[in-house]
């Protein structure tokens, strides 16, 4: 096989797996996926990008370590929370191969649409936690985190960018799609469907929520220490969750940074009235039928 390095994927349009786009670098031996060893205690964080998954993640390990933090600080969250589809050749090991190599129980993060899960994932019925964020503010924060990401092609102007994301023409494919089946999903499969506006809104309610979904006692003290922790100012000077020590080869953290506003309403500062006219025809339709809502603004 002809080896790839990094240069291979730096800028590159996405490739098309199962009808999807993805992230050219991770296109490719795709087959790992489908040979990865699932282990009945595995609990997978979902997400379409840019919804607050390293958020709900770190969240997610505090529970598990019970609030402890210097046990949460044993690892950069992109090492203690291995994406499963992650393939950076020449820079990092791939997800499934850091994952194997983990004891359980093994926290993963995903950004895979419902149909791009092995078939073999769906009999171990492990515990999935589903993080959505409303369209508006995801385009944004996505488009920003374009402009950093180097193995995401390079989203140009905002208008351009906005195109691409309302066809659903962006690594992972349309968020529509993606929020809408893992909605339904719910419905034959033990999942928790977390909302980002919601942990905005009231974080020690949705922090219970999902220590309840993991089987943990929400003790205050514990609880407390997790907001605290987790949030926002917290996690952005944290070099263990800012992704500061991702390589800048592969993200050009002068462009924009991965933890950049964090709010609830920043579309409104990127919207022009034509495109908020446009975007909120599209989402109509193609929201028609399902009881899945969002708040915008909180
Ligand atoms: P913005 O770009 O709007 O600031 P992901 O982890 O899925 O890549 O999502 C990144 C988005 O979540 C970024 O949004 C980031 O700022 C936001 N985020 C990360 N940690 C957060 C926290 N503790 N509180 C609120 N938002 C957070």
């Amino acid at each position: 096989m002809q080896m790839l390095n990094l240069e291979d994927f730096i800028r590159k349009e996405p490739k098309i797996i199962h009808g999807y786009p993805m992230v050219c670098a991770f296109s490719q031996n795709w087959e790992r996926l489908e040979k990865f060893q699932w282990r009945p205690d595995d609990i997978v964080i979902v997400s379409y990008p840019k919804s607050g998954t390293t958020w709900i993640s770190e969240i997610v390990d505090m529970i598990q370590n019970d609030g402890d933090i210097e046990k949460c600080s044993r690892n950069a969250i992109t090492e203690k929370i291995p994406m499963l589809e992650l393939s950076v050749p020449g820079v990092r090991m791939t997800g499934t191969d850091a994952l194997e190599k983990m004891p359980s129980p093994r926290l993963i993060k995903t950004h895979l649409p419902v149909d791009l899960l092995p078939k073999n994932f769906w009999k171990n019925k492990c515990k999935i936690i589903y993080m959505a964020r409303n369209a508006k503010d995801v385009a944004v924060s996505y488009y920003y985190f374009d402009l950093m990401n180097k193995l995401q092609p390079y989203p140009n102007s905002w208008a351009e960018y906005l195109e691409k994301y309302m066809a659903g023409k962006v690594s992972y494919g349309s968020w529509f799609a993606h929020v809408k089946s893992w909605w339904d999903k719910k419905e034959d499969y033990p999942m928790l469907y977390v909302f980002y506006e919601d942990m905005k809104k009231n974080p020690k309610k949705e922090i219970e929520k999902v220590m309840q979904f993991l089987g943990k006692n929400p003790d205050e003290k514990v609880v407390k220490k997790i907001i605290h922790h987790t949030s926002f100012e917290m996690m952005k000077n944290n070099p263990l969750l800012n992704f500061t020590n991702v390589p800048s080869k592969m993200m050009d953290h002068d462009a924009s940074s991965q933890m950049r506003k964090g709010i609830v309403g920043d579309w409104k500062n990127h919207f022009t009235v034509a495109q908020n006219e446009t975007f909120d025809a599209i989402y109509e339709k193609e929201m028609a039928g399902t009881t899945l809502k969002f708040c915008t603004e909180v």
